[in-house]
């Protein structure tokens, strides 16, 4: 039985039935238009052969061709592997046999998934995009991330490039070429209610609420007081540390605003040049000796195309390299010569919160830990840093505390024009992300920028519709920044400011006020931009947690699609899993 629909996962009607398998999968229309023929599963000619698949087939035109005898109904590239399959798939071939063959002709990245009619397996595909498979009592599943089926099991194992492994109610065989291969077994030490709302509407509103607890997972263990210093648990040898001449770090979106955050504190406290590039924009530099470059890629998901691209060009470049992800079994993790875990928890709003306040929470650790190795900073300077930073979960908490201001702020101005977000030094990546909130998840025009560039362009949008929201805090350079914020105001803009506790600028309209945590303030801060963002698209009826057009692992350089799929005993009711579509 096959259901699709565009639209929303909610359109599905899937009956009940005793069926042993299911695959599903959520569609980002790269081939064709978001219809009901062109969303996934595709099938072959017999209709008994069913695909789903997350990436995309660059050479599906050139498949097509020599499938001249068959019937294609989608505009997707995805339709080629069942037709591919079909011709393979013969009385005694096995499935995986199958696969493994049609794969063989795929140019592009994909992870695939294949259920044929009345065979109680599955039998799944990587290379390029990601897929784990989770181990239940009975029951097995497949996701392109392990959210999806957090509910049913922890016990996972990541695929590599290259794996096919057949799966059924029993045990998982992996293969990689003609080698049957053993992969890590790993426990996630994720709950599964923290893939939940919790009684949250939506989770990005769950996901905010979380930083305080996020940044003390982020924090534990690693601030060592007594010694000045951050326990990173690094292997970096002392020699290496000391002889960088450059930080590279490397990113897209919201992570490349952390980076930008991390890059200023590592100049600040590290003692290190730093550059901070869009990872789609990377090529390694040159001129430079790359032994003495580190490069840092910051991914949440650790899944990132762009990202993985651009570590790999540094990496056979010669450069050391570093992953700062929240992800467990990630790819980047296994390319990577060390990697700093965020420890956020699991994030599932498309829009990224929580996991930016612990990618710069970490990062903060890491320059404080580097400025020690190198002398960078002192003792005393070290402890200061560190104190602010375990000060950060609860100045954080006193920030949600007064969410109702925010809500006022979003009831007055959700209907304006525009919005312009500035700050300077810290508060620029800080201005750049409260941007990006808002225009993701309520698609309110919003820009972010430096804010002495006001007046070198932006201030001739500036209306008495075009509200302007200022990062006026410790480490953003606040009497300069209001200044350029005073200049909008005088063209008619209303001002709404995050401050310092200590500071009054009394001519804002609406003031946000951030407890004393020293150079962690902008990320404060950010927390209000992130509610107002939230509260401004909650007024609007947006789908906050699933915004058009994106989604939430950009796991191929131009499109995304994930997919879940469950194989379950012959008694279990077949429930196809779409928790993690977007
Ligand atoms: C931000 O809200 C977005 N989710 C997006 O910009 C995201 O940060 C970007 O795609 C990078 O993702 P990554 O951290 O998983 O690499």
């Amino acid at each position: 039985m096959i259901d699709k629909r565009s639209g929303e996962v909610s359109n599905l009607e899937v009956p009940d039935s005793d069926a042993t398998t299911g695959i599903g999968h959520t569609r980002w229309s790269t081939h064709g238009p978001p219809t009901d023929i062109n969303a996934h599963p595709h099938t072959d000619c017999t209709g008994e052969i069913a695909v789903v698949h997350n990436g995309i087939i660059e050479n599906y035109d050139v498949l097509k061709s020599k499938l001249s005898s068959h019937t294609f109904e989608s505009d997707t590239d995805t339709e080629v592997i069942p037709h591919l399959l079909e011709a393979e798939l013969k009385s005694d071939t096995s499935l995986r046999e199958a696969v493994q063959a049609v794969v063989a002709q795929l140019e592009g990245s994909y992870a695939i998934c294949v259920s044929v009619k009345s065979r109680d397996e599955i039998v799944v595909a990587r290379d390029g995009s990601p897929l784990v498979v989770g181990y239940g009592d009975g029951e097995n599943f497949v996701g392109s991330d392990v959210t999806a089926f957090l509910e049913h099991t922890q016990t996972v194992t990541y695929l590599e490039d290259g794996d096919v492994a057949r799966v059924d109610d029993g045990d998982i065989e992996v293969w990689n070429g003609n080698q049957k291969v053993e992969r890590d077994v790993e426990r996630v030490e994720w709950e599964a209610e923290a893939a939940e709302k919790g009684g949250y509407e939506h989770f990005m509103r769950k996901e905010i609420h979380e930083q305080p607890t996020a940044l003390r997972q982020t924090l534990s263990g690693r601030i060592d007081i007594s010694a000045a210093t951050a326990d990173l648990d690094l292997e970096f040898e002392e020699a290496f540390l000391e002889s960088i001449e450059e930080i590279q770090f490397v990113a897209c979106g919201t992570s490349y605003y952390a980076a930008l955050y991390a890059a200023e504190l590592l100049e600040r406290f590290g003692d290190v040049r730093t550059s901070v590039t869009i990872a789609s924009e990377y090529r390694f530099g040159g001129g430079r000796d790359p032994y003495c470059t580190l490069t840092v890629a910051v991914t949440q998901s650790g899944e990132t195309a762009d990202t993985l691209r651009a570590i790999r060009r540094a990496e056979a470049a010669g450069a050391r390299t570093m992953a700062v992800t929240n992800t467990l079994g990630s790819t980047v993790t296994r390319e990577v010569d060390e990697t700093l875990f965020i420890r956020a928890g699991p994030e599932i709003g498309v829009a990224a919160t929580k996991t930016f306040a612990s990618q710069v929470t970490t990062l903060a650790l890491f320059s404080v830990f580097l400025g020690r190795a190198r002398g960078g900073i002192s003792a005393a300077k070290a402890r200061d840093v560190l104190e602010d930073l375990q000060r950060v979960p609860g100045a954080i908490q006193q920030a949600l505390d007064r969410e109702r201001e925010v809500i006022d702020a979003a009831e007055k101005y959700e209907d304006s024009r525009s919005f312009f977000f500035v700050g300077r030094s810290l508060g620029v990546p800080v201005a750049l992300e409260g941007a990006l909130k808002l225009k993701e998840i309520s698609y309110a025009h919003a820009e972010g920028f430096a804010a002495g560039e006001l007046k070198h362009g932006p201030l001739a949008l500036v209306t008495p519709e075009t509200p302007v929201l200022g990062v006026l805090t410790e480490g953003a350079n606040p009497a300069e920044t209001m200044n350029n914020v005073t200049e909008a105001q005088t063209r008619g803009a209303d001002a709404l400011g995050c401050v310092s506790s200590d500071t009054r600028f009394r001519t804002l309209d609406v003031s946000f006020s951030v407890p004393d945590v020293g150079v962690a303030e902008p990320l404060v801060a950010n927390v209000y931009l992130q509610l107002f963002a939230y509260h401004v698209a909650n007024l609007q009826d947006r789908p906050i947690d699933k915004p058009r057009n994106l989604a939430k692992s950009v796991t191929v350089e131009w499109l995304v699609i994930s997919w879940n799929s469950r194989v379950t005993k012959p008694e279990t009711h077949m429930r196809t899993q779409h928790k993690h579509a977007f």
